[in-house]
């Protein structure tokens, strides 16, 4: 008979434990940021060799995710009272977004990270995303195998990229040139309510034009009604150029000192490489009025030409990640769009 319990995660008597997936309750966000925060800074310990005094650097997940997609966000509850495990998902439009996802580390390896990621999954199903995606580390092979069970393939690297921007590191945007409307900046939250309906279908034509069906509106409004940052929107004249959602530290996913850009996008017809210079130049212009020493910009590399010129414009890789796709449309990325998006 065993004596003692020899490793957490089995209850004395050596059987695995009762655990549930229910979504989560309002009751429970700061519980699933404590254990976000304590699995990956374990897994980023055991690969770095130390603990980062904070797993994501500050960046914030769990509070507004849930409040922006209450039903896409799961946890796993040891015999209804402790929680062990979390999945955040959620659609943009038809586009299904996985995590994070985290198991606390002494109850891996016992089908929970599983049974967190087939919640997501039916979540997406429910909601009609045809295409589901995440990022993972590409050498860690139980990440490969695990999501391969679901059947999600790895595609290309995405590169989270950044540039020190304070002592006078920001680009100014190139002047016009001669009888041309100039780009100009707005920002959405400046917006009257009306105008931001509008804005939000005219982001949707643009978003719509890079992946079928693809749609931002909720993670601007959330943006703007948690004044997480704001919504930075490239015009000329009457033409909206390309977006870009901005999130600044505090709470939102932008670690301390950082302004961190989640979604940029040029639209297709305007997808010229100085409007993305130019966009970029305005972003870091909006980084120096905040404040920050960085601008962090995320990078896909099938989108090669955008890879490009953030590394003309001085970025350089932070850390790279895979990431991972299943469903349709399959390989809808043009290597020529100039998109900036995180899947994590
Ligand atoms: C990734 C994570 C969520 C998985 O959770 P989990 O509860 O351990 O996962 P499961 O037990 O459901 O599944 C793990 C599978 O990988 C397999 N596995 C474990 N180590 C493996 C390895 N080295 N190579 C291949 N497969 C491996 C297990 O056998 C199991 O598969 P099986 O059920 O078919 O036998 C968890 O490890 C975690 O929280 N990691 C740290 C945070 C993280 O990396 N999150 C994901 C970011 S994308």
């Amino acid at each position: 008979m065993r004596a003692t319990v020899d490793r957490a995660g089995l209850d004395p008597q050596g059987r695995l434990p009762k655990v549930q997936i229910r979504r989560v309750r309002k009751g429970d966000l700061s519980k699933v940021r404590d254990v976000m925060e304590q699995t990956f800074g374990d897994f980023l310990e055991r690969q770095l060799g130390t603990r980062p005094r904070q797993a994501f650097g500050g960046a914030q997940y769990v509070h507004h995710r849930w409040l922006m997609e209450p039903w896409g966000c799961f946890v796993a509850e040891e015999d209804s009272s402790k929680i062990v495990g979390a999945a955040l998902a959620v659609t943009w439009g038809t586009v299904g977004v996985l995590g994070p996802v985290a198991v606390l580390t002494n109850y891996h390896n016992q089908t929970i990270g599983q049974q967190l990621i087939r919640a997501a999954q039916d979540f997406f199903d429910e909601n009609k995303a045809t295409l589901h995606g995440c990022v993972t580390y590409p050498t860690s092979p139980k990440h490969l195998y695990l999501y391969h069970k679901f059947g999600y393939r790895p595609k290309h690297l995405t590169a989270v990229m950044s540039r020190t921007i304070d002592r006078g590191g920001a680009r100014v945007p190139a002047s016009p040139k001669p009888g041309k409307t100039p780009l100009t900046a707005r920002r959405f939250s400046t917006l009257e309510e009306a105008k931001k309906k509008a804005a939000l279908a005219r982001i949707h034509r643009i978003t719509n034009a890079i992946c079928r069906g693809m749609d931002l509106a909720k993670e601007i409004e959330i943006v703007d009604g948690l004044a997480l940052g704001d919504t930075v929107l490239l015009e000329r004249g009457r033409d909206l150029i390309g977006f870009a959602i901005c999130h600044t530290p505090g709470v939102s996913e932008a670690p301390a000192g950082a302004l961190y850009v989640k979604f940029l996008a040029i639209d297709p017809p305007h997808r010229k490489a100085e409007h993305l210079e130019q966009f970029v130049a305005t972003i870091e212009g909006f980084g120096q009025e905040l404040g920050v020493q960085r601008v962090i910009l995320p990078v896909y590399a099938r989108y090669w030409t955008a890879y490009n010129i953030l590394v003309q414009c001085g970025y350089q890789i932070d850390f790279t990640m895979v990431r991972m796709q299943r469903g349709k449309p399959e390989d809808y990325e043009d290597p020529a769009d100039l998109v900036l998006d995180d899947w994590r």
